[in-house]
């Protein structure tokens, strides 16, 4: 179907026809005319369940559009994931802004609802801070809503985010049971189930923009399901970078799918020499520019940077959650334009961000699980990746291949695999954590006021409709007997009411169990000299804070460290002997506590990258967390009048943000300062803002580390005062 056919045949306004034009596209793809017939733009719900890359986003744009424009709708937009926030965030506003569109985006802070967030017409959202904007009971969210997307919506299916995605879902019908659904999904078996129970159309398709071709690798040669065939006749010796050349000789992209960080990193330097004799001069030297960002995203290159950029040169990469989010960002965009010709990636790359290459080859499709061994990966994550090949416009075709070990191999690929069905996705809100959580929320906003509310509500999640209430009946009792023993909920005869303790857990969208642990370990903080250490284990001992985990050579230093600060811990140490287990999670506490500590103590990211075997992706979101959790150690200490610890926290709180010792906290509030250049700028004799303001430009820029750019814009910061801690620009 023409767009243009949208005016008449459903009331699309002209000018969003146009604006979707303008980006190229002039005909729907035939899923997308389906989700039209089934009534998506008469208010119907809908659950499209259709592959990678065939144009979901676009359907919930004419939803959307239509909303507006005819019944002066509000649009709500969920995504599992900041990063794709923020690319359709880009995306809407470049479209729709100029229709006079406002598009906001909302991933922030979980404690502050901002009431300019109700004022947009499509508001994107990760599924967290929804749910956070519910426990604040922003009212507009139900009433003013008239159209809610779940994009990823298996997601459900993800023990980490599956229960939030299925309680907000709930709790938007609940609050307003007119708004219009529309869930886009990938392909799954037990589609019809979701559909079910959404009440919505269902639309699956197996259609693809650009046809895919799946395969077996071995002994140099491609073996594809439609029985054609492929030669590799490239003169490299590891199979990888063979797979890798012999696309991009002839113009393709590849991107190679492995399972661990240092694979991808070792798969990529293995193929950088082969690539950079394809590449132009004029890529080579955008590439170079790319290289430099690259290298310089953390202030001093760290050997992953160098590494990173060596590559980006030779015009290969490497992707994984250990690179600094910038990083990501830079070479993903490299990668769209063509200049990177091969990127090696785990498989966090596979989830929605859109990123097609003409050949995707996935060479590691065996994962270890701790019961069973070694197993197969789930189909449904081999088609998420698959799916990525093929771009459209540029690629006729899309080539996924699966590297065999063995000619016996390939036959049981082909059987699980290529031909398999993905599998059927189920609830996973029965896990307790996920459950204390939302029961508490359910009770502190008010949306429950007893057992017999919480099972009713219960009822209508996509868990109820898979297995029944009743399955989860024992757990939810069992977490209220919890809340209860810890004055977080009360019960007066069948009503149940949050205490203010509660009120403020389910606000700071902390696991109850973390509130329970930072209450008394900060009582505990009264009785003893607390040292910041103190606090960064105490936060560590949160079940919110994601552990790093001793290696046996860790061992020794870790419990001399422990025998050296046994009375600066705000927990009970457990005893080695008669509680191994208990002892050692305790260590992995003191390791990620330790590694925060380097952070502070401005250790060089390297070293800190060597010892705790990290990158500078985990760092940052260690930071993340360890921000939230010490300000929500501020908030339990003023809720419980707990004297002397504030300053510290305040100032720890500023310390872990920026990774510096005190003396830099000054410096740092500079935009475009952090722990490097602060320290750079303190050496040279300027200590505070007031030395800056006597400097002149030229001096400045004479420091090493900040330069003629900086320098000015240290200076224009101090003229025109400052803006305060530069937060993304998120309301
Ligand atoms: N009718 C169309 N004609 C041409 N291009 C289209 C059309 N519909 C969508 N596209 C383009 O196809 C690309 C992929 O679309 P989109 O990101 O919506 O995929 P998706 O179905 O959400 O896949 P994923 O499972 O990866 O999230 C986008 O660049 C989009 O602009
Ligand atoms: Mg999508």
């Amino acid at each position: 179907m023409k767009l243009d056919d949208l005016v008449e045949r459903y009331g699309m306004p002209r000018q969003v026809i146009e604006a979707i034009k303008k980006a190229g596209i002039t005909e729907l793809y035939p899923p997308q005319e389906e989700a039209l017939k089934k009534g998506l733009l008469e208010g119907k719900n809908l659950v499209l369940a259709i592959p990678t890359a065939a144009g979901k986003t676009l359907v919930a744009e004419l939803c959307m559009l239509k909303s507006i424009f005819k019944a002066n709708g509000r649009c709500l937009y969920v995504v599992p994931l900041r990063a794709l926030a923020r690319e359709k965030f880009d995306e809407f506003k470049q479209r729709y802004e100029p229709l006079g569109i406002s598009i906001g985006i909302a991933t922030g802070d979980y404690d502050v609802v901002d009431p300019r967030l109700a004022k947009y017409q499509i508001l994107i959202a990760t599924s967290e801070k929804v749910d956070s904007l519910l426990r604040h009971r922003a009212k507009w969210l139900g009433d003013a809503l008239t159209v809610v997307v779940l994009d990823e919506v298996h997601l459900i299916n993800d023990p980490g985010r599956g229960p939030t995605l299925e309680m907000l879902t709930a709790r938007l019908r609940q609050v307003n049971p007119d708004i219009q659904l529309l869930a886009l999904s990938a392909t799954i078996m037990n589609s019809n189930e979701i559909a079910d129970w959404l009440n919505a159309e269902l639309v699956t398709s197996d259609w693809r923009p650009v046809p895919l071709k799946e395969g077996v690798y071995f002994g140099r040669r491609i073996k594809f399901a439609d029985a054609s065939t492929r030669e590799l006749t490239v003169d490299a010796r590891e199979e990888l970078a063979a797979l890798a050349i012999d696309t991009v000789r002839e113009g393709g992209q590849a991107l190679i799918f492995v399972s661990t960080r240092r694979s991808a990193q070792a798969v990529a330097s293995a193929i950088a020499k082969h690539v950079r004799d394809l590449l132009t001069s004029e890529e080579r030297s955008s590439l170079d520019e790319v290289a430099k960002s690259v290298e310089g995203a953390l202030g001093e290159p760290t050997r992953t940077c160098k590494r990173l950029a060596d590559c980006v040169r030779h015009g290969t990469a490497f992707h994984h959650a250990g690179l600094h989010s910038a990083q990501r960002r830079a070479i993903e965009d490299a990668f769209r334009q063509n200049l990177i010709k091969a990127m090696a990636a785990t498989p966090t790359l596979a989830a929605g961000v859109n990123l097609p290459a003409r050949r995707v080859v996935i060479r590691d499709y065996r994962r270890y699980e701790p019961t069973f061994g070694s197993q197969f990966i789930p189909v449904l994550e081999y088609k998420q990746m698959a799916g990525r090949a093929g771009r459209p416009k540029y690629d006729k075709y899309g080539e996924a291949v699966i590297v065999a070990r063995s000619e016996d191999e390939s036959e049981v690929l082909f059987e699980e695999f290529i031909k398999a069905k993905p599998e059927r996705i189920t609830s996973k809100l029965a896990s307790e954590p996920a459950l204390r959580s939302h029961v508490l929320a359910s009770i502190a906003a008010g949306y429950v006021t007893s057992l017999r509310g919480m099972l009713d509500f219960i009822n209508h999640t996509f868990f109820a409709y898979q297995y029944g209430a009743g399955q989860v009946a024992h757990v939810i009792e069992r977490v209220l007997d919890f809340l209860k023993q810890e004055d977080m909920v009360r019960q007066h005869g069948e009503r149940l009411v949050a205490t203010p303790f509660g009120e403020r857990i389910s606000w700071l969208y902390i696991d109850p169990m973390s509130g329970v642990v930072l209450r008394d370990g900060l009582r505990r903080a009264q009785q003893i000299q607390p040292t910041p250490f103190s606090f960064l284990h105490l936060i560590c001992s949160t079940p919110d804070m994601e552990l790093l985990y001793p290696r046996r050579r860790d061992y020794s230093e870790l419990d001399l460290f422990v025998a050296e600060h046994a009375n600066e811990f705000l927990t009970h140490i457990p005893d080695e002997y008669s509680k191994p287990e208990a002892y050692e999670y305790f260590l992995a506490e003191v390791k990620t506590a330790l590694m925060l500590q380097m952070w502070i103590d401005e250790a060089p990211e390297d070293s800190i990258h060597e010892r705790f075997g990290v990158g500078a992706g985990d760092i940052r979101r260690a930071v993340d967390t360890a921000d939230w959790l010490l300000y929500s150690a501020q908030e339990l200490a003023k809720l419980f009048k707990i004297k002397g610890v504030a300053p510290m926290l305040r100032d720890l709180r500023k310390r872990v943000r920026y990774g510096v010792k005190e003396e830099l906290l000054e410096l740092v509030e500079l935009r475009g300062i952090g722990r490097v250049r602060g320290r750079s700028l303190y050496k040279a004799g300027y200590r505070g803002l007031a030395d800056i303001k006597r400097a002149e430009v030229k001096e400045l820029a004479q420091v090493p580390h900040i330069g003629l750019e900086i320098a000015k814009s240290i200076k224009q910061q101090l003229e025109r005062g400052l803006e305060g801690p530069h937060e993304e620009i998120e309301v």
